[in-house]
């Protein structure tokens, strides 16, 4: 039997799904190995999101085609979205490349390594319009923490991204298999659980392209999302439950009073907010304007003080004027943001907004995305300052990568925090801790 390494770029999604493709990897035999560089099978899952990620991957795959001179027997494949967005092209940009498997269907990976051990190369892409697998099977160690895949793809169709492309129609998970989900993760010692979509507060709602395929019995009723927070949040030995990505259109008040109400949910909610100027988001095609967005987190801050709001945001969109720029930048200062991760505008082929000209010139958008940093940093360590000397619950991680002898763990507000790990302590519990110090990312204890 041979040894495995995954390789995985882009969102937790992707994560997940390198999980249950190791999990099939795990019972057909194989076993992960110690480290990338003596893996005998190595897997990149990739992003199509900007260009910049495909590029990390295309040298990635590159770079481990180059080790098979030596080690003629070393499998190395592709999953994801970019082999999904790419199909047979890349097996001309990277002729040895033994497989190539596109999004929703990572139970295809397993088999396609044992087809690359016998010499054969395999190319498998899912119809986008069909009903999709959810990842399945769970790598069970010590791990506390796990996702779940509740919502696969995304109709929303913003003019700039190539999601829906990559990962097809939009589709809820039936209830009943989340929380069997949930309930087995449990049972092997999950406290924690992220639930995953890509417009994740779109879960429940009819899917029109699956209606009549998939009737309430048997293909499985769905639940309005706040119903399946609750159902989750019933299942004994689950502590905390994150999800995301959030839309301001979610943010409805069921939703905001299970924040106050529910005491698992953690106080953290990612909405990316992509622009600050209404007249880019309508180009974006992103369902809100810049006051519908700032009241939807005020009335989440009015009624939950203490929850965290982190954004995502692109810089130099088609079009995007000094003054749109500075609405942005104006936009994250009202709201207050946690965290911010900026990104640069970057044309994804077949998208609408892909037809527009890239007008804004790499140094532009390198200037406009350095500012927007710049102020992050003062926001993020201004606001963690204002948490010095409270005391906070955290989930206890295990020894912080840069001090073994220091602990880091996590607050409900997905805040990291570093401490001195009290006696007896295990990785998954909850301690209380004072904050005595603060950095822009990071908090600490003495
Ligand atoms: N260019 C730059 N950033 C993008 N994102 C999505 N599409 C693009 C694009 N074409 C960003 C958005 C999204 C995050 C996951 O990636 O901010 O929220
Ligand atoms: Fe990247 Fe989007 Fe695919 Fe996630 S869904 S891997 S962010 S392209």
């Amino acid at each position: 039997m041979s040894t495995f390494a995954f390789h995985t770029y882009g969102c937790q999604m992707n994560v997940r799904e390198s999980e249950a493709a190791a999990k099939a990897l795990l019972d057909a035999g194989h076993t992960e190995a110690p480290d990338e560089a003596s893996a005998d099978i190595i897997i990149v899952n990739s992003c199509s999101v900007r260009g910049k990620a495909e590029d990390k991957a295309l040298g990635k795959l590159g770079l481990l085609c180059a080790t098979k001179r030596e080690r003629p027997g070393r499998v190395v494949g592709l999953m994801g979205c970019m082999a999904q967005r790419m199909g047979k092209e890349i097996f001309k940009k990277i002729p040895l490349l033994d497989f190539a498997i596109g999004t929703r269907c990572a139970d295809r990976v397993a088999p396609a390594v044992e087809a690359a051990l016998q010499g054969r190369t395999t190319l498998a892409l899912t119809d986008l319009h069909e009903r999709p697998d959810a990842p399945s099977g769970h790598v069970y160690g010590d791990g506390f923490s796990a996702f779940v895949t509740i919502l696969l793809g995304c109709n929303r169709r913003c003019t700039y991204c190539i999601v829906p492309d990559v990962r097809g129609d939009e589709w809820s998970r039936p209830a009943r298999d989340v929380i069997a989900e949930v309930r087995e993760l449990a049972a092997h010692g999950v406290k924690e659980v992220t639930l995953l979509g890509q417009s994740i507060m779109n879960y429940g709602l009819r899917t029109p392209a699956f209606d009549e395929q998939d009737p309430p019995s048997p293909g499985g009723y769905t639940l309005p999302f706040p119903r399946l927070l609750e159902a989750v949040a019933a299942i004994d030995g689950i502590e905390r439950i994150r999800f995301t990505s959030g839309h301001p259109s979610g943010v409805t008040d069921e939703l905001i009073r299970l924040y106050r109400e529910e005491p698992k949910l953690c106080h953290h909610l990612h909405l990316p907010v992509q622009s600050g100027s209404t007249e880019v988001l309508s180009r974006m095609r992103r369902g809100y304007t810049r006051e519908r967005y700032l009241e939807a987190i005020q009335k989440l801050r009015d009624a939950v003080p203490d929850i965290a709001i982190t954004t995502d945001v692109i810089v130099g969109f088609p079009g995007e004027t000094e003054a749109d720029f500075e609405a942005t930048r104006t936009l994250m200062a009202a709201a207050k943001f946690d965290n911010a991760f900026i990104f640069k505008y970057s044309p994804r082929p077949g998208t609408v907004s892909a037809t527009w000209e890239d007008d804004i010139s790499d140094a532009e958008k390198a200037r406009r995305n350095q500012i927007l940093l710049g102020d992050q940093d003062v926001r993020g360590a201004q606001q963690n300052q204002a948490l010095v000397g409270q005391t906070v619950e955290v989930l206890a991680e295990g020894p912080s990568l840069r001090n073994k002898a220091r602990w880091s763990g996590r607050t409900s507000s997905n805040k990291i925090v570093i401490f001195t790990p009290p006696e007896g302590i295990r990785p998954g519990d909850l301690v209380k801790l004072t904050i005595t110090k603060a950095a822009p990312q990071t908090l600490y204890t003495e």
